[in-house]
């Protein structure tokens, strides 16, 4: 779909549809009034007559609106134009760009991102609503045969600021929430594709094919016999029980200074979870095709920082493998050592997911990382926690934490933190080995973050744990993949170049040399 930014009055708009919000209970807003007055007062009576309340997502579309160019106009439900905070606003676009791609109108021109949304300003609004739209019409339909064709498919969208001197800012706005929306589909695509597609091999693939896209991307796979050579024997016993062979994945995006120390993202590739030996009840087993995302969301956020150029060096490191039982997979109670050195006694082969991290987090060292952080679905506990709102964030580094929590906040992608504290790390003492990997009943995603912190003492890192957020089960909902943290993370990375005193690469011009609108 292609993206526009416009600043010009509603009824001079010759296009297919003019998208304008409601308040409820019944009042038009500002741009609304605007269309009402050059109609004389056409949409006010149609509000009287009690056709539309304003209610949040409500929407009714209009023909021949008297004194407007355009073919039609959308009214959309806002709700009360005082609880309008982020969660309604995206609703607000969701419905608005559904309504326009199923009622024939392939171009639009969207008023919506002039709405007053608490505490936000416009490159917030734009950006939201560029990443919403997208979303909107996400769909995954690579394995029907029958296509779900939309007719006259929604093809161009123009959203509106307010006056001239904001071009700058929302072309900017648009362009990172472009480049975030192309990562999040990269990634849903990879979560909801099966596992008998999505294997280790195959996402070494798609993440060598990303770099013929960006001049600044490379990347290097390795496979299980230089893994042995390494000393990576966690990742090979999880790796063991399947035919599938394992992968490291190392994507390098190189858009920073040559020697500056990179930002390291780790994600957890297991393209299936079937416990292993210590194997999972046959309820809901398929979900754990997800258990990829953590990687998935790797190669979308590197993906993203490389669209945008980013001033910055991030390194992907992605241990690919699938846990399944067979005659040579690992047992409860075998005791391998990890690169690191650390022995550990497997007490259950379905806590395999720091197993692949660790001798992960391991290599990490050797790129003497700015920031470590890891992204995996690691713990059913955590979605006892938080369950599917916010990601599990543990992290040795305060001032991470807080750039992570922040940049969680600005992209709806948010993050809570839960406690590392050294209290729960007797959880892990194993008779035989250094440690168990697995922490006992009690605090499951604080012990899982416990067993990685030993093998990220020399970094700053940061942990989260995206098993509640990576996906949506409920039937009600939209089932499948959320894409889920590339907002945050590659907010993090944007806010990192503006932190670093650093220009974003792309960041527009903005003359701010014209005032008034255009009156296109
Ligand atoms: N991939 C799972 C975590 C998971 C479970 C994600 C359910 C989403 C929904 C992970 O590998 C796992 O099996 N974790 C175990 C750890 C336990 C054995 C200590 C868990 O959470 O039950
Ligand atoms: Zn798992
Ligand atoms: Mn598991």
């Amino acid at each position: 779909m292609e993206f526009n930014i416009k600043s010009g009055h509603p009824e001079k708009q010759r296009t297919a549809c003019v998208v304008v919000g409601v308040y409820e209970p019944r009042r038009l807003s500002d741009v609304a009034k605007r269309i009402d007055d050059v109609s004389g007062g056409y949409l006010s009576s149609i509000l009287r007559r009690g056709d539309l309340e304003g209610k949040i997502g409500q929407t009714l579309l209009l023909h021949n609106v008297p004194n407007t160019l355009s073919d039609r106009i959308l009214l959309v439900g806002c709700g009360r134009e005082r609880e309008l905070g982020d969660t309604q606003y995206r609703k607000v676009i969701t419905e608005a760009i559904r309504t326009l791609h199923e009622t024939g109108s392939m171009e639009a021109v969207c008023y919506l991102t002039e709405l007053n949304v608490r505490g936000r300003d416009t490159a917030w609004r734009i950006r939201h609503a560029v990443e919403a739209a997208h979303a909107a019409i996400y769909n995954f339909d690579q394995l029907k045969s029958k296509k779900n064709v939309t007719r006259r498919p929604l093809r161009k969208i123009v959203f509106s600021v307010s006056s001239r001197r904001e071009l700058g800012i929302a072309e900017q706005a648009s362009r990172e929430a472009q480049a975030i929306a192309s990562g999040v589909k990269l990634v849903k695509d990879l979560g909801n594709l099966p596992s008998n597609i999505c294997t280790p091999s195959y996402l070494a693939e798609r993440a060598k094919s990303l770099c013929s896209l960006y001049e600044k991307l490379t990347c290097k796979v390795l496979n299980e016999t230089q893994m042995e050579k390494l000393g990576m024997n966690a990742i090979l016993a999880v790796a063991k029980g399947s035919e599938q062979p394992p992968r490291l994945i190392l994507l390098e995006y190189k858009g920073g200074k040559k020697n500056e120390d990179p930002i390291v993202l780790v994600g957890k590739g297991v393209t299936f979870d079937t416990g292993g030996i210590s194997i999972k009840p046959a309820l809901d087993m398929d979900h754990m095709k997800y258990d990829m995302s953590g990687a998935a969301s790797v190669l979308g956020t590197i993906a993203a920082a490389a669209e945008l150029q980013l001033p910055l060096n991030v390194v992907g490191i992605v241990p690919a493998v699938e846990n399944m039982p067979d005659g040579k997979a690992t047992r409860p109670g075998d005791i391998v050592t990890t690169m690191s050195g650390q022995t550990v006694e497997i007490l259950n082969t379905d806590a395999e997911g720091r197993l692949i991290l660790c001798d992960a987090l391991t290599y990490a060292e050797r790129y003497k990382p700015d920031v470590v952080i890891d992204i995996a679905t690691l713990t059913g506990a955590v979605v006892v926690a938080l369950g599917s709102h916010a990601h599990g964030l543990l992290s040795n580094h305060n001032p991470l934490t807080n750039d992570l929590l922040n940049a969680g906040r600005y992209s709806c992608d948010r993050a809570w933190e839960l406690p590392l504290w050294d209290d729960y790390q007797d959880q892990l003492d194993s008779p035989f080995a250094d440690m168990s990997n697995i922490g006992g009943k009690e605090a499951g995603t604080i012990t899982a973050s416990c067993f990685l912190s030993r093998f990220t003492k020399k970094m700053q890192w940061a942990h989260l744990d995206i098993a509640g957020t990576a996906w949506i089960s409920v039937p009600k909902k939209e089932k499948g993949s959320t894409g889920r943290p590339v907002p945050l993370l590659t907010q993090y990375l944007i806010d990192r170049c503006v932190k670093d005193g650093m220009p974003i690469a792309t960041l527009a011009a903005d003359d701010g040399s014209v005032d008034e609108e255009d009156g296109e």
